[in-house]
């Protein structure tokens, strides 16, 4: 009982935003301003575009069939109302940090703690999603080029499902790869970012352009598949398969956050952040429909699922790389290699993202004295994260080896759903509490203070949370759970802002490591 009572009094302890925006116009210690909308928007399309569209999207279509191109138009809006509310809170508060920073002003320790703990959630299990799927492409590049299989019991998990299958080895191997090159030169890597984003939007635009001929209108007229017996959304109706294929290929969505941490750097916030935020929004999202129409126009969507036909085995290689299969399928073997080619570089261009973003979660709770010092460590040589980044590779690697696509899948989901919601909850709770604040950006359609579509934000991202797995959301509360345990044995005590209760918080203090996270390409 005392844990609760310490741990609400810490809702009202918050770092002012007027410290935080302090230290980023502090000459010293805030990064040049040289960012504008045109920038931003392409960093968006390229944190954003990756596994979800080249593997998740088949995974989507199993429950929604042709209908997913409504959930990726439904997913594109509730991502807009909660780009716009990123948005409002990065211009007011324009620091390189992210929802883990936001929900520190405006929400309290607690609930940004909560929060920085789903969003190691969201980059860890993450980072193992995109990793597994990236060894779908990889193994169906392996056999499109080669015309030899590798070996069934080293390239799945045991728990996938696919008979003889033991550990997802590409996937475990492509982890461990990605934090030595983190490890070791993150900065040369960061370098490659624009050869990967052109290779990911390259690649769309073939599937598009040259999958728009092999469409077969009966493909696409196929009703959405039956809701399996006892599924929540069975009752909703032809809207339900929408939302349930959405809440997964919400997925492909994850990483437009990544915009608004760029805010410090942006020459005109007010104007560029909104624009790159719902621009690479829009951008993918038109680029995800027509992607979508293309393939459920080229194969059937049952062939996605075992049965009719289709073998466990079968059905799991073309849900892990359905363009690769749709074009195979059609008899274009050049372009589905091409297709596995191009999502193999562009997931790999993801999961380093992904792995990047983790440390940087860890570094932020350690530097407020939420996780022990020491996690922020810098290594000496190379200047990188070093331990952290190694932690989170090994365990990423083990998720990625014996954990299954779906699963991991939705467990991300679920922790950036939780991170929306906060940060739409975050805008309306400062429109109260800070009233004065400036505010470059702000939500459009306001009742007095009260931001209209920040609040549908805040619901729409729940709905879509509540339409996955029974299983993923227990899973999600068993963490939280967790997390809250730490708080109470660790957190409480050592935190640095508001280490004696009682006293008046310290100004945020500028901490060394933003210098080296300034190398860090910004994520989530
Ligand atoms: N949106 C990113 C992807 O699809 C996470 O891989």
């Amino acid at each position: 009982m005392s844990f609760l009572k310490r741990a609400l009094s810490r809702y009202g302890m918050k770092k002012a935003p007027e410290d935080v925006i302090a230290q980023a116009n502090d000459p010293s210690k805030s990064l040049k301003k040289s960012l504008g909308a045109l920038d931003l928007t392409l960093l968006g399309v390229g944190a954003i575009i990756g596994a979800g569209i080249f593997v998740y999207a088949g995974l989507g279509a199993q429950i929604a069939g042709p209908h997913i191109i409504w959930s990726f138009v439904l997913v594109g809006a509730i991502c807009g109302l909660a780009g716009l509310a990123y948005a409002e809170l990065a211009s007011s508060i324009p620091t390189s940090g992210s929802a883990y920073g936001y929900t520190y002003s405006a929400l309290g320790e607690t609930l940004a703690w909560i929060l920085g703990w789903a969003l190691v959630l969201e980059y860890a299990v993450g980072a193992a999603a995109v990793a597994i799927s990236w060894s779908n492409n990889f193994v169906a590049l392996w056999r499109g080029v080669t015309h030899t299989e590798l070996p069934v019991w080293a390239t799945n998990s045991y728990f996938s499902g696919v008979p003889g299958g033991v550990v997802n080895l590409p996937a475990l191997l492509l982890a461990l790869l990605v934090t030595t090159i983190l490890v070791v030169g993150a900065k040369q890597a960061a370098r490659f970012t624009g050869v990967f984003v052109a290779a990911k939007i390259a690649i769309l635009a073939i599937v598009i352009g040259l999958g728009v001929f092999f469409i077969h209108g009966a493909n696409l007229s196929l009703a959405p598949p039956p809701s399996p017996s006892g599924a929540w959304y069975a009752a909703l109706g032809a809207v339900g398969p929408v939302l349930a294929g959405g809440a997964i290929i919400f997925f492909a969505y994850i990483g437009f956050d990544a915009v608004s941490t760029t805010a410090e750097e942006t020459k005109n916030p007010k104007r560029d952040l909104p624009i790159g935020i719902l621009g690479s929004l829009a951008i993918c999202t038109v680029l995800y429909i027509l992607a979508s129409l293309v393939l459920l126009g080229m194969i059937p969507y049952t062939d996605l699922s075992p049965g009719n036909g289709v073998s466990v085995a079968d059905a799991s290689r073309h849900l892990g790389e359905p363009f690769g299969w749709a074009f195979e399928k059609n008899g274009i073997l050049w372009a589905a290699n091409l297709v596995r080619l191009g999502a193999v570089i562009g997931v790999a261009s993801v999961e380093m993202v992904l792995l990047m973003g983790g440390p940087r979660v860890f570094f932020a709770l350690a530097r407020d004295g939420l996780l022990p010092k020491s996690w922020s460590a810098v290594h000496p040589r190379f200047g990188t994260p070093s331990r952290t980044t190694i932690g989170t590779g090994i365990a990423v690697a083990l998720v990625a080896g014996f954990g299954t696509l779906g699963i991991a899948g939705q467990i991300t989901n679920i922790g950036t759903l939780f991170a929306f919601v906060l940060v739409c909850i975050g805008v309306i709770v400062l429109r109260y509490t800070k009233p004065e604040m400036r505010r470059p950006f702000k939500v459009p359609l306001n009742i007095g203070r009260f931001p209209i579509l920040a609040a549908l934000g805040a619901v729409m991202c729940l709905a879509l949370a509540f339409s996955l797995a029974p299983i993923t959301i227990l899973a999600f509360f068993a963490w939280m759970g967790l997390g809250l345990v730490i708080y109470a044995l660790y957190g409480i005590r050592k935190s640095h802002l508001f280490g004696h209760v009682g006293r008046e918080p310290e100004a945020l203090k500028p901490v060394d490591v933003d210098v080296v996270l300034e190398e860090v390409p910004p994520s989530g």
